[in-house]
């Protein structure tokens, strides 16, 4: 039996999801970890030393001279998501970039040419799109099992959970924006992908910045990427609501980082002519439906595999082979598109094409 390829790999950015792409390096059979870099020197040495990895570097262009390493995962602030992984392409690297693509569209379409003309896969990190749950339902979708979908509707609220105030999540320039880039995205397009991509058309949005900017005022119990800097900045929604059109299905949502009610909830329902799917965020789902009178609630049990897992096997192994990645740029380039409408009709206060 052929030996299987481990590809040399490294990771920028060794914050909290570059350690999971370091875990999943560490326990893919298509890849070896040979180089980690963050700026804060002691966090690439942590990762460095749990996983035996060889090289720990402060400046990620010391590590695009090394030809040897042929994938890299860009786990950096949304900032620097266009240039560094544009940099990896032209030094002949492919690359899984982390969500959302960039700050927007231009950026986004800057790194699909450059992966064009590099000749090197430049893959997203929409997570979802490889939980087995979520597979499951598009592929349902895709087989008419439904019927016509013709709305979807998605909420992802918390009561208290902005992340890191004063920090890079809540700076308009690092960050792009707030909950709908930073979660919203996720929601989005594990929509689009499930739906097979439908055409989007227009997006009314209406953002809130009310909770977080007075940063003292903030009132909460925990704070992930925390703690709170004051003498930062915090310019960011944090909390949204829309219609997207499209082509196919409508798109209703509802999301908040934060808001003044004391519950949260994270899920997806898919409606469709004849059933429709309520799909509890990283979770399961519902299937409900109705059959000579009778109204029926499906519970499918399925074994799930590690979403994050998968998407770093596939990415290696499309990388390896020129086969298409299920989350290649090509695909996700759409729910960039979507987050810039969104951002646009905000900011307008009115429905905005989108372009
Ligand atoms: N797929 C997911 O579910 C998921 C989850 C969390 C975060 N993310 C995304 O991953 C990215 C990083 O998020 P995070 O939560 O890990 O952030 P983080 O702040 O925890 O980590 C970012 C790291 O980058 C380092 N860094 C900053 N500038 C650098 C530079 N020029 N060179 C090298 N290192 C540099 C920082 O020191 C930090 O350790 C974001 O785009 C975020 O949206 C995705």
């Amino acid at each position: 039996m052929a030996k299987t390829r481990k590809m040399k790999c490294a990771i920028i950015g060794c914050g909290t999801i570059g350690n999971t792409h370091a875990d999943g390096y560490a326990a893919s059979p298509y890849g070896e970890l040979v180089c980690v870099v963050d700026l804060v020197k002691s966090k690439a040495e942590a990762v460095a030393a749990k996983h035996r990895v060889p090289q720990a570097l402060t400046d990620y262009r010391a590590m695009l001279k090394d030809p040897t390493i042929e994938a890299v995962s860009v786990c950096l602030p949304n900032y620097l998501h266009a240039p560094v992984s544009i940099a990896c392409l032209k030094a002949g690297k492919h690359v899984l970039c982390e969500k959302p693509v960039a700050l927007n569209v231009t950026q986004a379409k800057a790194m699909q040419a450059a992966a064009r003309r590099y000749r090197r896969l430049l893959a997203i990190g929409v997570v979802n799109r490889f939980h087995d749950n979520v597979n499951a339902i598009r592929d349902m979708i895709r087989h008419q099992e439904l019927g016509q979908v013709y709305h979807v509707h998605t909420v992802f609220t918390a009561h208290r959970s902005i992340p890191g105030l004063g920090g890079w999540f809540t700076t308009k320039s690092k960050a792009g924006g707030g909950v709908m880039i930073d979660w919203g995205v996720h929601f989005i397009d594990l929509i689009l992908y499930c739906l097979d991509f439908p055409t989007p058309v227009s997006v009314s949005g209406a953002a809130y910045a009310k909770l977080g900017r007075n940063m003292r005022d903030y009132a909460y119990t925990g704070m992930w990427a925390g703690p709170p800097n004051f003498d930062g900045v915090c310019d960011v929604e944090e909390s949204v609501s829309g219609l997207i059109r499209t082509k196919g299905p409508n798109i209703a949502f509802e999301g908040a980082w934060a808001r003044n009610i004391g519950k949260g909830d994270m899920y997806i329902e898919f409606l469709g002519e004849k059933g429709g799917v309520r799909l509890q965020y990283g979770g399961n789902f519902t299937v409900y439906t109705s059959r000579d009178g009778a109204l029926y609630e499906i519970q499918p049990s399925l074994r799930v595999g590690s979403m994050f897992q998968s998407e770093f096997n596939s990415f290696l192994q499309c990388a390896a082979t020129g086969r298409k990645s299920p989350a290649h740029i090509d695909t996700v380039i759409g729910t960039q598109r979507v987050l810039d409408a969104f951002y646009l009709s905000a900011k307008k206060n009115r429905e905005v094409a989108v372009r």
